[in-house]
């Protein structure tokens, strides 16, 4: 069994830094105090974008080799620290330990893919004679660091969502400064002490927990070429609309559906839409929240899916048989007990679950939410799905774009047309068939329309975002 360090640094300019020890971690299952981690305030964030912009001449003149093996460095770190970042993920995050190791996996897959990418960034040779005038030119591109990144990364994946920023921008050759979120810091700052053991330029990067107030510099400083914020839309967009002149990437929230027509093999789907909806505690921005299922096999469904889900083990995120944990925090919990019991106020039929003990709430199934109620219409980031029947497929499209999100969307048929349909008009980011909209890997290009975000995620695509084209002409004034 693992265990953790007393006490964590942050990282300013590329060195641990054991300062106050301000920033209390909590056992989310125990609630009890498990370790301390060193906070930054709004000083110590303006010398590390300070850092970040003196040493970005340096980051841009590592060859993609070099970033690589800085990258691959980093594959083998956390290959080596497997169980610890899986047991600080359980402790900080209270994921269940599977849920954690998953996680850590991920991570690895996230880092390998971005080395891979790093001697991929090409550039291209471009036509430029359209036009008389351009007879003799010759035009070619190529990619250049956008320059210091901000970035912002959430509590649910305290590993693989910062991955998701920290490796693109290593493989793109950006300094970057992140802010993990304050309850989950322990991830980032052990990401970060692998970083420190590799030949990244010093003062390349900064991993710094903080409070709110110190925090703003991360969406208004100028030095920042570019924000990427993981996070709740609320948060994202009131960021966006005070970042300035900067490209803004959000990875927001959703409430995704998930299709089960009538030609699905019923007990594959329901095994995946009880994963796709209740592990890690339904929080994730992609987590199965509204199921449509085709009238000729809802009654049965609703019996098999509601057994299943019934019969869930929750407890410590520790123990090996868990699978459902603590939600992040007991607020967290309530809030998701009250918008339960308002729509059961509402007309909802509540199948099973429904009650909390502390941060821990049930794995809870509402039958035929009002349209308008919370559970439904907002971002439920918990162990609750909600269950209707439908008899036109057309209608059941219509029904999941219904809604102020688009992030991803789960299709269960075998009808290729259908398949295709769905692909053509959901208003999402991403349509997965014969699966639940929660599945992702990590080089996909990941992200929503509408209220759940702007941009993509996916290691090449975010290497796009963080890199600007440079165009180079020439003139054959012999030509
Ligand atoms: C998210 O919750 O935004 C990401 C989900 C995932 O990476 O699986």
């Amino acid at each position: 069994m693992s265990s953790l360090q007393q006490a964590y640094p942050y990282f300013l300019a590329s060195k641990a830094v054991y300062a106050n020890q301000d920033l209390k971690v909590t056992n989310k299952y125990t609630g009890e105090v498990a370790t301390s981690v060193a906070m930054a305030d709004a000083g110590v964030i303006d010398q590390a974008i300070d850092a970040a912009e003196k040493s970005q001449a340096a980051m841009t003149a590592m060859r993609p080799y070099e970033r690589q093996k800085v990258l691959n460095h980093c594959v083998t770190r956390f290959t080596e620290r497997f169980e610890e970042l899986a047991y600080a993920l359980c402790i900080e995050a209270g994921k269940p330990i599977k849920d954690a190791r998953g996680e850590v996996t991920r991570l690895i897959d996230t880092f390998r893919i971005a080395a891979e990418e790093s001697v991929r960034i090409n550039g291209e040779v471009t036509n430029l004679e359209v036009t008389e005038r351009a007879k003799g030119y010759t035009g070619m591109y190529k990619h250049v660091p956008i320059g210091p990144c901000s970035f912002i990364s959430p509590f649910n994946f305290p590993l693989n969502l910062a991955a998701h920023k920290v490796a693109p921008a290593i493989a793109a050759g950006c300094t970057f400064v992140l802010k993990p979120a304050s309850r989950t810091p322990l991830g980032a700052i052990i990401m970060g002490e692998v970083l420190a053991e590799t030949d990244l330029p010093e003062g390349a990067f900064s991993i710094l927990p903080c409070s709110r107030d110190g925090a703003d510099l991360f969406t208004t400083d100028e030095r920042f070429k570019l924000l990427s914020f993981t996070g709740s839309p609320d948060v994202g967009w009131d960021l966006k609309a005070r970042a300035g002149k900067k490209p803004v990437i959000l990875e927001l929230g959703g409430n995704a559906a998930c299709i089960v027509d009538a030609d699905a093999d019923l007990d594959d789907a329901i095994e995946r839409i009880v994963f796709g909806a209740y592990y890690q505690s339904g929080q994730s921005c992609i987590s199965v929240q509204r199921i449509l299922v085709h009238d000729s096999i809802y009654a049965d469904f609703k019996q098999r899916y509601v057994d299943k889900v019934a019969n869930l083990v929750h407890g410590d995120p520790l123990d090996e048989n868990t699978f459902i944990g603590p939600m992040i925090a007991e607020s967290e919990a309530k809030r998701l007990e009250e918008w339960v019991n308002e729509a059961v106020a509402g007309g909802a039929t509540l199948l099973c679950g429904g009650k909390r003990d502390g941060a821990m709430l049930d794995a809870t199934i509402l039958e035929n939410a009002p349209h308008e109620s919370k559970v439904n219409a907002e971002e439920a980031f918990g162990p609750v799905s909600i269950i209707s029947s439908f008899s036109d497929f057309d209608a059941a499209l219509e029904s999941v774009n219904d809604s102020q999100f688009g992030l991803q969307a789960g299709v269960f048929t075998r009808d290729i047309y259908k398949a295709h349909k769905a692909w053509d008009v959901l208003d999402v980011g991403g349509v997965v068939i014969g699966d639940v909209p929660s599945w992702r890997v990590d080089n996909m290009p990941y992200g929503g329309v509408k209220e759940s975000g702007l941009g993509r995620e996916g290691i090449r695509y975010a290497i796009a975002d963080m890199t600007e084209i440079r165009l180079l002409v020439i003139r054959d004034p012999n030509a």
